[in-house]
C-alpha cells in the first residue's frame, strides 16, 4: 500500500484485529460486571477501535469522545496538550479510555491525570497497540491488544499525515 511518498506492508490482518477487539471487550465485560463504565475514545485515531469494541460490550455503558489539541505554551518550551470535547460528568465514574496506539505514553499520561483530577472513581486504559520500546513515561495500561515494534503504522483509524485511516487492516512502514 502506498500513501504519499511512503510504502506500507501488512502487519495485522482484519480477522486478527477483530478477534483481538472481541477478546478485549470480553475481558472488560468480565472485569466490570455489575458496573456501568463510561468509555472515552481519543479522536481521531480510535474511532474504528471504539466502534468495533462497543459492539461486544454488554455492560450498561456510555460512550463519548475527546480530542487533544496541541499548542505551544509561551511560558514553557514544550508543547502542551489540552483536552477538548469532554462534556460528560466523570465525577465518581468508572472511566475506560480507548486509544488506538500508545507510543511515548505522554498523551495517555496527560489524559489519565486530567480524569483523576476531575474525580473519576477509577481510570483504566485499553489500547489496541502498544510500542513498549518507545515508552518514555510510566503508564498503567490494563488492556493491550498487540505489542508492536517501534515502527510507524497506519490503518484501522491510524493515519500518516491524515491519510490511511480507512482500512480494515493495519500496515507497517516498509523500510
Ligand atoms: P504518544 O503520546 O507518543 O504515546 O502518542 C500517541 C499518539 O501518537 C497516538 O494517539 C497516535 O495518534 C500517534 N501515533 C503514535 N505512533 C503512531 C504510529 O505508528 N502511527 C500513527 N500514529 C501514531
Ligand atoms: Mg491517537
Amino acid at each position: 500500500m502506498k500513501i504519499k511518498d511512503k510504502t506500507f506492508k501488512i502487519l495485522i490482518q482484519e480477522k486478527d484485529l477483530q478477534d483481538k477487539v472481541a477478546a478485549l471487550a470480553k475481558a472488560i465485560n468480565k472485569d466490570y460486571e455489575g458496573k456501568s463504565p463510561l468509555f472515552i475514545g481519543i479522536l481521531n485515531g480510535s474511532f474504528m477501535f471504539v466502534a468495533d469494541m462497543m459492539k461486544h460490550i454488554s455492560l450498561p455503558s456510555k460512550v463519548s469522545f475527546i480530542k487533544l489539541a496541541s499548542y505551544t505554551d509561551m511560558k514553557s518550551t514544550g508543547t502542551v496538550k489540552e483536552l477538548i470535547g469532554l462534556t460528560e460528568n466523570i465525577f465518581k465514574q468508572d472511566v475506560i479510555i480507548l486509544e488506538d496506539i500508545i507510543d511515548s505514553g505522554l498523551t495517555m499520561s496527560t489524559v489519565i491525570e486530567e480524569f483523576k483530577e476531575r474525580g473519576a472513581s477509577s481510570v483504566a486504559v485499553a489500547t489496541l497497540l502498544l510500542k513498549p520500546k518507545a515508552l518514555k513515561v510510566k503508564v498503567d495500561i490494563k488492556y493491550v491488544g498487540f505489542e508492536i515494534s517501534d515502527e510507524f503504522v497506519v490503518g484501522y483509524g491510524l493515519d500518516y499525515d491524515g491519510l490511511g485511516r480507512n482500512t480494515a487492516a493495519i500496515y507497517q512502514l516498509k523500510q
